[in-house]
């Protein structure tokens, strides 16, 4: 079988090491071979394909980034979108299987494509951790490790110099890159967009950690709107609705805290160091495993069917489930977190 592997969306430390699983899984035990499609479903719509022979995934796992490009293009936009061209790149090509590795937009897309009659499968990625049917996906642990990393060392600068200290980092959705990070780090505020905490709480718990002299630490997510926050922001040239630009809401949120407490106060936007670099260990297990499932579920023709992680269990659920709306941080989840910081 000649397999066709893509990977699409925003990037996520472990594509390589996905492309790698499958690449050696399925050459060795499915004699299967492999191209790539360059940069995601554009170079599925083109037909733009590299060979990934077995040498070409050598020392992939611990490499950042996707050696196949990535993009956010639709593959049913533009002239040559659509499941009939598609079908015509794949026999022109003599591919027999697409492997879709990607978040929500691509699974999407892939399911779609799936549903038309083309042989396609997937593979969840993104960092935000925010897919159903999966527990974990990889990405996510790099993204909390770094994050970790950065609030350990804001931290220190903190203490210091007596100020409060602000990291943004990434979840348009979902917060479980701050829940996680913000647990790790032992912030004094967990700020995520799927549970509304006011500004005044935010002041207080801010100001009864520093009248215990020492220096708060607040994570937000870039998707966590408080109260009043689109008002303030109206009229002075940022967004007033939808979703805030990149580090907007960390600016507001350190501007509020010093206006209101007095406290000396900065931010830092993590932004797309998160994303960036080596994948972890876990990450790198992880993707691997759902490559060399992600080989298998071709060889079994199961098209219309995702890789996902049940406790320690790699097993596969239709695009359906996975594409059900967004994991959120659950409330439990968040109140468990609250312990830590809140009175
Ligand atoms: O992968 C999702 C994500 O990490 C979001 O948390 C973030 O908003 C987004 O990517 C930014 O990606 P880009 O800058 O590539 O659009």
């Amino acid at each position: 079988m000649r397999i066709g592997l893509m990977t699409s969306g925003g990037d996520c430390p472990g594509l390589n090491a996905v492309i790698r699983g499958a690449v050696l899984h399925g050459i060795k035990s499915y004699d299967h071979e492999f191209v790539g499609f360059r940069d995601g479903w554009r170079g599925v719509v083109e037909g733009d394909i590299m060979d990934l022979p077995r040498q070409s995934v050598r020392g992939l796992a611990r490499q950042g980034g996707t050696i196949l490009g990535t993009s956010r293009t639709n593959p049913f936009d533009g002239p040559n979108g659509g499941p009939e061209n598609i079908a015509k790149v794949l026999e022109a090509n003599e591919i027999d299987a697409i492997v879709a590795i990607g978040g929500e937009g691509t699974l999407a897309g892939a399911k779609r494509l799936a549903d038309a009659g083309l042989p396609v499968v997937g593979v969840p990625k993104t960092i935000d951790n925010d897919l159903k049917a999966t527990d974990y996906t990889f990405g996510f642990d790099t993204a909390v490790s770094i994050a970790t990393d950065a609030m350990d060392r804001l931290r220190t600068t903190g203490e210091s110099h007596h100020r409060c200290m602000v990291a943004e980092v990434m979840g348009r959705h979902v917060g479980w890159i701050a829940l996680h990070s913000g647990m790790a780090a032992g912030a004094h505020a967990i700020l995520i967009p799927e549970y509304g905490v006011s500004m005044e709480q935010v002041f207080k718990w801010v100001k009864e950690v520093y009248d215990r002299g020492r220096a708060p630490l607040v994570v937000v997510a870039e998707g966590f709107i408080p109260e009043g926050y689109e008002e303030a922001i109206a009229g002075k040239g940022q967004e007033a609705s939808g979703r805030p630009r990149l580090g907007g809401i960390g600016d507001y949120v350190t501007r509020e805290i010093e206006d209101i407490t007095g406290i000396e106060t900065r931010n830092t936007i993590l932004g797309h160091i998160q994303r960036g670099g080596a994948p972890t260990g876990f990450d790198r297990v992880l993707a691997t495993r759902l490559g060399m499932a992600a080989a298998t579920m071709a060889a079994d023709q199961d098209w219309g069917q995702m890789c996902a992680l049940r406790g320690t269990d790699v097993v596969r659920v239709d695009f359906a489930e996975a594409l059900d709306g967004l994991k959120e941080v659950p409330l439990d989840r968040y109140e468990e977190a609250m312990v830590l910081f809140g009175r």
